[in-house]
């Protein structure tokens, strides 16, 4: 990152910081103040302040949703912030001697959170649930790729519990309503031997709908066009609980275990997929997922060919 961006972002947590702290923030020029909104920040004659009607994080409210319904022994160390730069980069500047398992990060709002492939991830104020969670799994590293596929079906499980049931996935970790892209996972892999030890960074669009997609230039979902509000709390919780207890089960028994949620939630199979490597491209049908996670893609002479997660970008045909 360039000193003028690093500059930048410090300047924007500074003022977002004292937005949350004292209100309003006066910007010192138009153009800062048109900046400023397209974060979420809303302008009250001449003062940026935090959007109304929003559905504000709520500590308390989210470790006594894990403490009532008790399946995880140990509860996890939470933090809530109001602005970060990343809640991934939160947890992995905190890496220390006693490790990051059971380490979960939320913010309010990421001034410059983190897609795949290096793409930015847009969290306006409190409009996204950006959580990230740390977790030592005993597996080995050939279980690395199916870690994410685990984290999806979790977060899958956390958005049924909502009572929505249009949620599917999309190889290897894209979550999708009604086919458009609600979510996002990026798994960041601080040690790929056994134990292997990750922080699990999900972002899923809360109430930003429409000016996520002016701001990103894509059509996304929302799960507020699916579910009464509020839901960001209980969603945190939900999430929380689902994906240790998903991480626990994936210790255990591995990815085989999961396979049959996989398979329901899959929202490529036999859709016609094109997948593009750094070295090459394959077109062909998608044919579900293997045991360790790959996506198996059979092309037009019957032969099967397995894709790992890491860098590949993929296309399909709905
Ligand atoms: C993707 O679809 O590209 C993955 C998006 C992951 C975004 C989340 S938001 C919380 C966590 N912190 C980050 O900086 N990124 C992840």
């Amino acid at each position: 990152m360039s000193i003028e961006a690093l500059e930048q972002n410090a300047r924007l947590l500074r003022i977002c910081e004292c937005i949350f702290e004292t209100g309003e923030y006066i910007a010192s020029t138009v153009v800062e103040a048109e900046w400023l909104q397209t974060f979420g920040l809303e302008l009250q004659g001449s003062a940026l302040v935090l959007p109304s009607g929003i559905e504000y994080l709520d500590q308390e409210f989210i470790e006594q949703s894990l403490r009532d319904v008790g399946v995880i022994s140990n509860l996890p160390h939470i933090q809530l912030k109001n602005c970060v730069e990343s809640t991934n980069q939160e947890l992995l500047k905190a890496i220390s001697d006693e490790g990051i398992a059971g380490k979960v990060v939320l913010a309010e709002m990421q001034i410059a959170g983190r897609g795949r492939f290096g793409r930015n991830w847009y969290s306006p104020v409190g409009r996204n649930l950006a959580i990230s969670l740390g977790a030592r799994i005993a597996r080995t590293p050939d279980d690395l790729g199916a870690i994410s596929l685990v984290v999806g079906i979790a977060v899958a499980s956390a958005i049924h519990e909502l009572g929505i049931d249009v949620v599917a996935l999309k190889w290897p970790n894209d979550v999708l309503l009604g086919n458009r892209k609600v979510g996002g996972i990026l798994v960041d892999v601080v040690q790929a031997t056994t134990p292997i030890d990750i922080v699990v960074g999900i972002g899923l669009n809360v109430g930003g709908g429409s000016s996520t997609e002016k701001i990103i230039d894509r059509p996304v979902a929302d799960l507020l066009d699916y579910c009464g509000f509020p839901i960001r709390n209980k969603l945190a919780g939900s999430i929380i609980r689902n994906v240790y207890e998903s991480i626990d089960k994936f210790e255990i028994s591995g990815f085989r275990s999961f396979l049959e949620k996989w398979n329901a939630l899959d929202a490529l199979r036999d859709k016609t997929v094109t997948v593009s490597t750094s070295s090459n491209v394959i077109n062909g049908i998608a044919r579900g997922v293997r045991n360790t996670g790959e996506l198996c893609i059979e092309t037009n002479d019957g032969t099967t060919h397995l894709v790992n997660a890491g860098e590949v970008s993929l296309d399909y045909t709905i």
